[in-house]
């Protein structure tokens, strides 16, 4: 089973049309996906047309140790199952206070459900609390949808903080894609937007784009994935179009002889074996902290190490990389700085710019 969360803790950028809607295309072309709510908005029931007190067993009784995930699953069509979530919800924070493991008990509710489908997809809540800690930790892949009407690499950043945490502490590899949602091509915001991530994130990025579509909206406002809505509208087609990038991914996996439950494992062994070791220098008192981040690291700040050249103090680390842009700044004494000795730079969006190397 690939397992994917769709995560953001910015509110309205698109994770439950993006869950709701790969579900229904991913299930339209034979594979057979169970979405799982896990926002006590219970948006995604709502999108499916199914009302929060309609809902008898929810998500939370799973979590909660009271039913097995079996017992919530409700089948909405063919190949897509649901588990669904209402307000409930909201109280298993607290209600899981002090309790040793807590970020793992969804993992553990999904072993028993392990080889019944090809696709997990959980919609998580707009905040990182414990719920999306739990869809972290039980899944291998993070779509990011990013509102490009709307974009602040502030809260990316802390996101991308977030992810590495967990993965340390879930024990296995967290991939994370950037999804560009609400593109509206006529806009420079927007057209920046894209760039700016593609800049920043070469190997993160799907390559497809969900435009904007106000059909979108009336999909969801008559509980109904786009499919069934409008086959004739641009998030339609945007849609199918992510769902087919994210098979092809599917079909080289398997015909490099990998099995779909350990994508993850599989794509690090058919990473191109083309890294380059990149030194990076700068030059500050023995003294000082100084760290490097950027899209190499998804900028979390590592140390250097202290040399010396010239009889001066000089800091530097060697890092592989794989071809491709990357920007970075060095974090000196708590100050982010460019690199003095690179003179290519790219405006970040933060009223600064970045540094930026070729590999
Ligand atoms: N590409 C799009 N074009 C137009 N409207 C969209 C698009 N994507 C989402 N919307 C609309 O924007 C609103 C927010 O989207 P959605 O609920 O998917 O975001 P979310 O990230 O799940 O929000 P929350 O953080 O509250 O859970 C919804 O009304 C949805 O119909
Ligand atoms: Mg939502």
């Amino acid at each position: 089973m690939r397992k994917m969360a769709l995560v953001n803790q910015k509110g309205g950028c698109g994770k439950t049309t993006t869950a709701v809607n790969l579900a229904s295309c991913l299930a339209g072309k034979g594979r057979k996906v169970l979405l799982i709510d896990l926002d006590p908005q219970g948006h995604a029931g709502l999108g499916l047309g199914v009302k929060p007190d309609q809902i008898e067993e929810s998500i939370y009784e799973v979590l909660s140790g009271k039913i097995q995930i079996i017992e919530a699953i409700k089948t909405l069509e063919k190949n897509l199952d649901a588990v669904f979530s209402n307000v409930v919800l909201s109280a298993f924070e607290q209600v899981m206070a002090g309790v040793p493991e807590r970020e793992f008990t969804l993992a553990q509710g999904l072993k028993e459900i392990e080889d019944n489908y090809d696709y997990l997809i959980i919609d998580c809540p707009p905040s990182v609390g414990l719920l999306t800690f739990n869809a972290l930790i039980a899944c291998d892949e993070v779509i990011i949808p990013v509102d490009s009407s709307s974009f602040s690499l502030n809260g990316l950043g802390k996101l991308l903080e977030t992810i590495q945490i967990i993965q340390d502490k879930a024990g296995h590899e967290l991939t994370f894609r950037i999804l560009a949602t609400n593109m509206d091509r006529r806009t420079n915001f927007s057209n920046r937007v894209v760039e700016t991530l593609r800049a920043r994130f070469p190997r993160n990025c799907f390559e497809t784009e969900i435009n904007t579509c106000t059909r979108l909206r009336e999909a969801a406002s008559a509980g109904k994935p786009i499919a069934e809505y409008d086959q004739h509208c641009a998030a339609f087609l945007d849609y199918q179009q992510l769902m087919k990038e994210i098979l092809r991914e599917e079909a080289k996996m398997k015909a490099k002889g990998f099995a779909l439950k350990s994508f993850v494992e599989a794509k690090e062994k058919v990473k191109e074996p083309m890294e380059k070791e990149v030194a990076f220098i700068i030059e500050a008192p023995e003294d000082a902290g100084v760290q490097i981040a950027g899209d190499f690291n998804n900028w979390v700040p590592e140390s250097l190490d202290l040399t010396h050249s010239h009889g001066r103090p000089v800091w530097q680390k060697a890092i592989r990389l794989s071809p491709g842009l990357y920007q970075y700044k060095y974090l000196v004494d708590g100050r982010w700085v460019s690199d003095p000795s690179n003179k290519k730079r790219a405006d970040n969006l933060l009223g600064s710019t970045n540094s930026v190397i070729n590999v």
